[in-house]
């Protein structure tokens, strides 16, 4: 009787226990909807956020994601919202479920939210570019599932806490642009792929775990920098190497004697080859002899001048290329409705514009005022035969996506390139500002974003399909805005003129930013550059634009910029990652996705695995109509 009575009792327990449990669950719901709605009634937001207490929660507040089953907020993004003063604590501290918090580029201040470290589910948070102030709390012992944590440009000060150690997760740190002080502990993150301190008052020296990430990451402190060179080169190895080959005397003789006799004849043939060229270029040179120019200056008045400069420059016939009277003629291509010669162009008033992979480019304003962008072209590593034959071929490329080459002077002393100017300035110049500075200039909007990166493609397409020509140089400041608004590559097939050599030795000078384009990892050497090579090129390029990221300098960061987005993609980070600009243009959210995946898709390290480009173009039309 007794046991009967217990199971109609527990059957009892059952059901009112279901039926209570269900208002519990919503609860939950409403828990998180009161949580948000207690931190918005207690903060300034000049721009009003639209959240409706009477509408629904995961569906139509905006910023705010819910898990599939639409039961609690896992997700909340904020970016930009001119959300105002101090966070009240106890609210956004409630969303228990919270993986994702996004409260970048805001005007919050006061202290570390410190209630944020009762969200035990949080994966990432970013309270970049906001007025936080004072030390960070010592203990992160309840994050054990965080992987980004960004604290970017704001006012921390104290030392950086030891406790991070126990953020055995994280993958990326940003402390840069804030007062942190005193030594960094030596934080053992084996999984932490990004990290920059720069830009606080840090002293000491760089913990050993974290040299790997170079100095930049550290830059603005007060750091020792140890320069202990790598333990590679030790002396220890150099006898286990040689002791891999053996071989017999008599072995060794023949090698010596065949090698002598393979380095005799080598030498003879490179004698007969010098005279051969010497007599030639001595019959070339006998009419005409310029004299030298002066290495171009930073910021000259004029391209410096040439005294003794031909005047047959309207001819437009290209034939009789080697004709030693020619030497200093300008090269007109077809549809260019320009005539000037090769003194005219040195008369111009110049204005230097930048230098870039393979020289300086000006401006200049020719004397019927027509404005156009004169490339000089240094370190020719192909014969003037080579190099106007490479002219034909770009010269006559015509499609509305590839800078047109107006003209061109080849001449012992110049390569000179002239190409339309373009007023509006590059893509770089437009994300960037002039300097790169970010100072000072527009942001640029989405519409016009996504016509740079239409055109982009579509040019490189025409030239992968249509002349069977890789670019070799895809990188922002080589791409520009057209008539119709949408862009236009230029410096089509330079890279084959070229040193690659001298691409890595002005990759280290600082003032030739931005110099290096966006190698793909298999383009050792700029003269095997394929379509394929470009599609990685692109594929950097678009997620330059999406992100506004321009920390390019080199393939390894480009690499790095790879692979965090495909890290952020996988986390559903994926807002954190689009410029502000783009977050804050209404109903593109799922365009910018698409974009993002097809800039992963283009820059895949293995080439076979990258989109074509006819494909890229065709999908970034869609993406514009839809
Ligand atoms: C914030 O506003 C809510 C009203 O939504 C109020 O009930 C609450 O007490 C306020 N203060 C805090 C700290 O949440
Ligand atoms: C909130 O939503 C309800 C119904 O969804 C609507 O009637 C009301 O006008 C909305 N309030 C505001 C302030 O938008
Ligand atoms: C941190 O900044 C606060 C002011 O925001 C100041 O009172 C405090 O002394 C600073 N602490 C350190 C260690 O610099
Ligand atoms: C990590 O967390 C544990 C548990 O709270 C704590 O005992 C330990 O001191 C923490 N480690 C550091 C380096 O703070
Ligand atoms: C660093 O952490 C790894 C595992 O995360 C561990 O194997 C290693 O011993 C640690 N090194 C130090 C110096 O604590
Ligand atoms: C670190 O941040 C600074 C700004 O403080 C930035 O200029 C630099 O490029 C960043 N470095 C890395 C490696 O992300």
């Amino acid at each position: 009787m007794s046991k009967r009575f217990s199971i109609f009792y527990s059957l009892l327990l059952l059901f009112f226990g279901s039926t209570a449990l269900l208002p519990l669950v919503t609860g939950d719901l409403a828990g998180d909807r009161q949580a948000l709605l207690d931190f918005l009634n207690n903060i300034t937001h000049t721009r009003s956020l639209a959240w409706n207490a009477s509408s629904p929660v995961c569906a139509t507040w905006p910023g705010v994601t819910c898990d599939k089953d639409g039961t609690r907020v896992t997700a909340l993004h904020l970016p930009g919202a001119s959300l105002l003063g101090v966070i009240p604590s106890g609210t956004i501290g409630r969303l228990s479920e919270l993986q994702i918090l996004s409260l970048r580029s805001n005007g919050l201040q006061g202290p570390f939210p410190i209630d944020f470290l009762q969200l035990k589910k949080l994966k990432a948070i970013s309270l970049s570019n906001n007025r936080f102030s004072g030390p960070l709390p010592s203990d992160y012992a309840t994050w054990t599932n965080l992987a980004v944590l960004d604290l970017f440009g704001n006012r921390f000060n104290g030392s950086i806490p030891a406790g991070f150690a126990n953020l055995t997760g994280l993958v990326s740190l940003n402390l840069a642009q804030n007062s942190f002080s005193g030594e960094i502990p030596d934080l053992n993150l084996s999984g932490l792929r990004r990290l920059n301190f720069s830009n606080n008052k840090l002293t000491g020296l760089i913990p050993k775990s974290l040299e790997r990430f170079g100095n930049s990451a550290f830059s603005g402190n007060n750091l020792i920098y140890e320069n202990v060179p790598p333990p590679m080169a030790s002396p220890e190895e150099k006898p286990k190497e040689k002791r891999g080959i053996y071989l017999s005397e008599p072995a060794v003789l023949g090698i010596a004697i065949g090698g002598c006799f393979v380095i005799f004849f080598l030498i003879a043939v490179l004698i007969i080859i010098c005279y051969v060229k010497r007599k030639r270029r001595q019959a070339t040179e006998t009419e005409t002899k310029p004299e030298k120019l002066k290495p171009a200056k930073a910021n000259p008045q004029k391209l410096p001048s040439v005294k003794e400069v031909s005047k047959l420059g309207k001819e437009k016939n290209i034939e009789d290329m080697e004709d030693k009277s020619e030497i200093n003629r300008v090269i007109f291509f077809e549809g260019s409705n320009l005539a000037f010669n090769l003194e005219d162009l040195l008369k111009a008033s110049a204005e230097f514009l930048g230098k870039g992979s393979f020289g300086m480019t000006y401006k200049a304003i020719l004397e019927d005022s027509k404005v156009v962008a004169v490339k000089r072209v240094k370190d020719v590593v192909v014969s003037r035969k080579d190099f106007k034959h490479q002219m034909e071929i770009v010269g006559n490329i015509r499609h509305e996506n590839v800078a047109p080459l107006r003209a061109y002077v080849c001449s012992k002393e110049e390569k000179l390139m002239v190409y339309d100017y373009y007023p509006t300035g590059s893509l770089y110049t437009l994300l960037h500002g002039k300097n790169g500075s970010d100072e000072g200039h527009d942001p640029l909007n989405w519409e016009t974003r996504l016509r740079f990166m239409i055109g982009v493609a579509k040019g490189l397409a025409h030239i992968h399909t249509q002349h069977k020509l890789a670019h070799g140089n895809i990188k922002s400041s080589n791409v520009f805005l057209n008539s119709q608004g949408y862009g236009c590559i230029s410096e089509t097939g330079l890279a084959v003129l070229t040193n690659p050599v001298t691409n890595q030795i002005m990759r280290r000078d600082p003032s030739a930013r931005p110099v290096l384009h966006y190698r793909a990892p298999e383009a050792t050497d700029t003269r095997r550059l394929t379509p394929e090579s470009d599609v990685y090129g692109f594929g950097i390029l678009l997620l330059e634009t999406l992100t506004g990221k321009s920390s390019m300098d080199n393939e390894k960061e480009a690499d790095s910029l790879v692979s965090w987005v495909n890290f952020v993609v996988k986390h559903e980070w994926t807002g954190e990652v689009f410029d502000l600009e783009l977050i804050k243009t209404p109903n593109v959210e799922a365009k910018l996705l698409q974009m993002l995946n097809l800039g992963l898709d283009c820059a895949e390290r293995a080439p076979a695995k990258r989109l074509e480009m006819v494909k890229v173009a065709e999908t970034l039309e869609k993406i514009e109509s839809d």
